[in-house]
């Protein structure tokens, strides 16, 4: 089906009609504090089917239920586990999934057949009122065409979604500008599946024997199961190649201006992405800050993709992120723009 698609700056009224057209079984695009969702009514799965044709999304990835109040979440899950419960008195509302046993109210084709749901609390005003308003729990991925950058901002959900979707709530520019943490609470130990804003010190602060999914920093080998399955999907990716580079402060920045140069006598088109203040070391070269600080930098990365595709580069090489704190989801979603290519500078002669 093809829709014009509106795009509505936030208001009361604005929020109503969004909900009215999820309560019909239509799907809506709307602000989070961390990226900007697809939603529809979780409960009606051929609403949750548009979801999946809207994003061109492959069926086996499941979607992250989203709930305005922890009383919700009894209509959903089997179980709340101990190490759930903690995790909730600590970090939700705010940007954390966590999966949970779910209760057949919820229709296979969220949880693409597993046995499992996933469940968030969002922590933005539009994001709840709208859940709210809809008065069902909505099901939403990152409103992105599937393998894109998620969107922070609704003009990037504009160049995906245009045609697709009937509306799109434009609450601004995502706090966070990265995918909510992602936790698995129904095994022996919880286990983080994707890094976000909620980082593993914080949630270890709570659980310390949380453990780490290898495949937050690993590619899932050919053929195995990945314990979530968007993390065997290519992510994050603009389409040019993107390439990490990893080193000392200063072999790192001269392998990536070999690199660049070498793109550049091949014909290409080459940007370095890096921190603010790194960027005097690539003068003369294409440049793009993602920011002053890992937050900063975690939360510009997704614009920056966008606008290297945008710009008409053919090459992005990023300096590759300190793993402590939020810096885990920043290497986290480099390593699959780059589909795991890490050149490091100190091998080089
Ligand atoms: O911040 C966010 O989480 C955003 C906003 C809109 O809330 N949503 C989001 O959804 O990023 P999505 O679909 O792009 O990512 C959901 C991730 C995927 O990697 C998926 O495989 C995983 O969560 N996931 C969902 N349900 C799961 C389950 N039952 N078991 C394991 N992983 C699951
Ligand atoms: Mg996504």
């Amino acid at each position: 089906m093809e829709y014009p698609t509106e795009v509505l700056p936030v208001s009361a009224a604005a929020i109503m009609r969004a909900a009215r057209l999820l309560s019909s079984g239509q799907v809506v695009a709307f602000p989070t504090e961390t990226v900007y969702g697809l939603g529809a009514n979780a409960l009606d799965e051929a609403a949750v089917r548009g979801i999946f044709e809207a994003k061109g999304r492959p069926a086996d990835n499941p979607l992250i239920v989203h709930i305005a109040e922890a009383c919700a979440l009894d209509a959903l899950v089997a179980e709340i586990p101990d190490t759930a419960r903690a995790l909730m008195r600590a970090y939700w509302p705010g940007p954390l999934t966590l999966i949970f046993p779910k209760k057949d109210a919820v229709p296979g084709i969220v949880s693409a057949g597993l046995s499992t749901v996933a469940v968030r609390m969002p922590d933005h005003p539009v994001a709840v009122a709208l859940i709210r308003e809809a008065g069902v729990p909505i099901a939403a991925p990152s409103a992105n065409r599937s393998g894109r950058p998620s969107p922070t901002a609704a003009a990037h959900v504009l160049e995906d979604m245009r045609g697709r979707i009937p509306l799109i709530l434009d609450g601004g520019a995502c706090a966070f500008g990265v995918e909510s943490t992602v936790v698995d609470v129904t095994g022996h130990v919880p286990v983080l599946l994707r890094p976000g804003a909620v980082t593993a010190e914080m949630l270890r602060a709570v659980l310390p024997e949380l453990s780490i999914d290898p495949a937050v920093l690993s590619p899932v080998a050919e053929g195995a199961k990945p314990a979530s399955p968007g993390m065997k999907h290519r992510h994050y990716a603009p389409n040019a190649r993107v390439v990490i580079v990893d080193g000392t402060k200063e072999s790192a920045a001269g392998k990536a201006r070999a690199l660049y140069l070498e793109a550049e006598a091949g014909g290409g088109r080459a940007v370095i992405l890096c921190a603010a203040c790194r960027m005097p070391r690539y003068a003369g070269c294409a440049v793009f800050s993602l920011g002053a600080d890992a937050r900063e930098m975690t939360a510009g990365l997704f614009d920056a993709l966008r606008r290297v595709d945008r710009e008409g580069y053919t090459l992005a090489i990023a300096e590759a992120a300190d793993t402590e704190g939020i810096g885990l989801a920043l290497m986290n979603r480099l390593l699959r723009a780059a589909d795991f290519t890490v050149v490091r500078a100190d091998d080089s002669p």
